[in-house]
C-alpha cells in the first residue's frame, strides 16, 4: 500500500516525537503520588485518539485510574477491531541503575530508553499511529474501537467492571493487543498464550516485639529464619512445587505440542550470556522455553524484615514478610491456587510463629487459537511487513484482562506484540527499538486489511 508508506515516511519524525512526549509523563499506576500524572497521561492519550481521526474519544473515570476510549465507525457492516493497551507503567525503581532518567526518553543505538517504552506506551501508540495512517489515507478496512487503560500494571480490576458495564459499547469481532514480545526481528513470532497469576503477601510473626538476638537468640523462633525454611520447602529437589493439588488442573501438552514449542529458535548460551548466569534453573524434565511458556511457577518477588539499614544491629525481629507470585497455566485458576497456597502455607507453619496470607491481584491463563481468521490475518500481516512467516509461541507474562475479554465480551484476542525479551520491561533501562516501533506501525494496517478481507 503505497499511500500508507508515503504517509508514514512524511510523518515519521512526528510519530517518534509524539511517543517521546508520552514517555515523559510518569504514569505510575501503583504509586498514588502519581495520580495526577496518570490523569494527565490519560488526557494526552485521549487527545492523540482525536488527532489521529477518532469520531469520538472520552475519559472514562473508574474507582481507580481512568480508561481512555475512542472509536471510529466507518460502516456498521464492516468488522470491528477492538484495540486494547495500557498507558500506565511500572515504578522505575531502582532509580540509581538507570543510565538516563526513566521519564527523560533518549534514543541511543536505535533504541528508545524510557519506562513504558516497550510496556506498553510504545506498543499501544503504534496502534494510534497506524490508525492515523489508515484514517488519513481513507483506507480503514474495519471499524476501530480503542480502549487504553491505566491500571494494567496493578491488576486491571476496574477494567473488569468496565467490561461488564459496557458490553454493547465494546461489541467487536476481535481484540487486538500489542503488549507482548517477539523472538527477534529476524524471527518474528506471535504469542498464543499468556500465563495466569496468583499473587500473595505473607506475614510471619514470631515474638510480640523485636528481641536482642543474643539474649533470646537460639531459643525463640526467628520469623525470618522460619519464613526462609517455609519458602524453601515450597519446591522439591526437582523444582516441582510441593503445594498439594497444585498441578492437578495443569494440562500436560502432547509430545507434538511440546516439540512444536521446543522448535522455536532459542539459544541457551545466548540466554545465559545475556543474563550473566552460569546456568539456568527450573523444573526438571522441561526445557527453558517450556518452563516459561507452559509450566506454572512459584517465585518470591520480595522479602523483608529485621534490620536492613547501615551497619549491623543485633536484633531478632518480630515479623518477616514476603511477596510471592505464582504463574499459572491452563486449566489452573487463580482463586483455587490462591486458596491452595493459603491452606498449605498455614499448615506448614511451626507453632513458634503465626502466619497471615493476604491475596493481591490475580488473573487467569489464556491460550489463543491459531486456526482463527484473526490469527491468520495477523500472521499474514507480520509476513507482509517482515518478509517471514511468524512463529507461534507461548509467552510467560500475564495480561489478566485477556481472559475477561472472552468471559465477559465473548471475544477472542490476538497478541500481536513487537517487543523483545531484551527490552528490560519492569527493569531499569527499559527500551524499545525504533525499528520495532515503525515495523509495528507498518504491520497493523495490514492486519485490518486482511482481517476485513478474510471475514467476508
Ligand atoms: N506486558 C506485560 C505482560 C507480558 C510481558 C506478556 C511480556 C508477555 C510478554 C504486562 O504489562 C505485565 O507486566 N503484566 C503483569 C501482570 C500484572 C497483573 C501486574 C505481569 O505479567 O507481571
Ligand atoms: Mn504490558
Ligand atoms: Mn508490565
Amino acid at each position: 500500500m503505497q499511500a500508507w508508506k508515503d504517509y508514514m515516511t512524511e510523518n515519521k519524525d512526528r510519530f517518534l516525537d509524539e511517543l517521546l512526549d508520552l514517555l515523559k509523563i510518569p504514569s505510575i499506576s501503583a504509586d498514588s503520588k502519581y495520580k495526577g500524572d496518570v490523569a494527565k497521561c490519560a488526557e494526552a492519550v485521549k487527545q492523540s485518539l482525536l488527532d489521529a481521526g477518532c469520531d469520538s474519544a472520552e475519559i472514562c473515570p473508574t474507582d481507580g485510574h481512568p480508561i481512555v476510549y475512542g472509536e471510529k465507525i466507518v460502516d456498521p457492516a464492516l468488522p470491528t477491531v477492538l484495540v486494547y493497551g495500557h498507558y500506565d507503567v511500572q515504578p522505575p525503581d531502582p532509580l540509581d541503575l538507570w543510565e538516563s532518567g526513566p521519564f527523560e526518553p533518549v534514543i541511543k543505538d536505535g533504541n528508545i530508553y524510557a519506562r513504558g517504552s516497550a510496556d506498553d506506551k510504545g506498543q499501544f501508540f503504534m496502534h494510534v499511529k497506524a490508525f492515523e495512517v489508515m484514517a488519513k489515507t481513507n483506507s480503514l478496512a474495519c471499524n476501530v474501537k480503542m480502549m487504553i487503560e491505566g491500571e494494567e500494571e496493578v491488576g486491571s480490576d476496574n477494567l473488569g467492571i468496565f467490561l461488564e458495564n459496557n458490553v454493547d459499547k465494546l461489541k467487536a469481532d476481535i481484540v487486538l493487543v500489542s503488549d507482548t514480545a517477539m523472538i527477534s526481528m529476524e524471527h518474528p513470532s506471535i504469542e498464543t498464550g499468556l500465563r495466569g497469576l496468583s499473587y500473595v503477601e505473607v506475614e510471619v510473626t514470631g515474638p510480640n516485639r523485636d528481641l536482642h538476638s543474643g539474649v533470646y537468640g537460639g531459643a525463640v523462633g526467628n520469623p525470618i529464619n522460619v519464613l526462609c525454611d517455609m519458602i524453601a520447602s515450597l519446591h522439591d529437589e526437582n523444582n516441582h512445587i510441593t503445594i498439594p493439588g497444585f498441578y492437578d488442573k495443569v494440562i500436560e501438552l502432547t509430545e507434538e505440542q511440546r516439540n512444536a514449542i521446543n522448535d522455536k529458535p532459542f539459544d541457551l548460551d545466548e540466554y545465559k550470556k545475556d543474563l550473566d548466569i552460569a546456568d539456568v534453573r527450573g523444573e526438571k524434565g522441561y526445557s527453558t522455553t517450556e518452563r516459561t511458556g507452559t509450566r506454572p511457577t512459584l517465585d518470591v518477588n520480595g522479602i523483608w524484615g529485621g534490620y536492613t539499614g547501615e551497619g549491623a544491629k543485633t536484633v531478632l525481629p518480630s515479623k518477616a514478610y514476603a511477596k510471592i507470585s505464582m504463574r499459572l497455566v491452563p486449566d489452573q485458576t487463580s482463586d483455587e491456587i490462591t486458596e491452595m497456597f493459603t491452606k498449605h502455607f498455614e499448615s506448614i507453619a511451626p507453632a513458634s510463629v503465626k502466619v497471615k496470607v493476604t491475596p493481591h491481584h490475580g488473573g487467569e491463563p489464556v491460550v489463543t487459537p491459531t486456526d482463527s481468521i484473526a490469527y491468520q490475518a495477523a500472521a499474514k500481516a507480520v509476513a507482509t511487513a517482515f518478509g517471514k512467516d511468524p512463529i507461534p509461541t507461548r509467552g510467560g507474562g500475564s495480561i489478566p484482562i485477556v481472559a475477561l475479554f472472552e468471559k465477559t465480551l465473548g471475544l477472542k484476542t490476538v497478541l500481536m506484540g513487537f517487543g523483545l525479551d531484551s527490552d528490560a520491561i519492569h527493569s531499569p533501562n527499559e527500551k524499545y527499538g525504533v525499528e520495532n516501533y515503525f515495523k509495528g506501525i507498518e504491520t497493523i494496517p495490514y492486519f485490518h486489511k486482511y482481517f476485513a478481507e478474510m471475514s467476508k
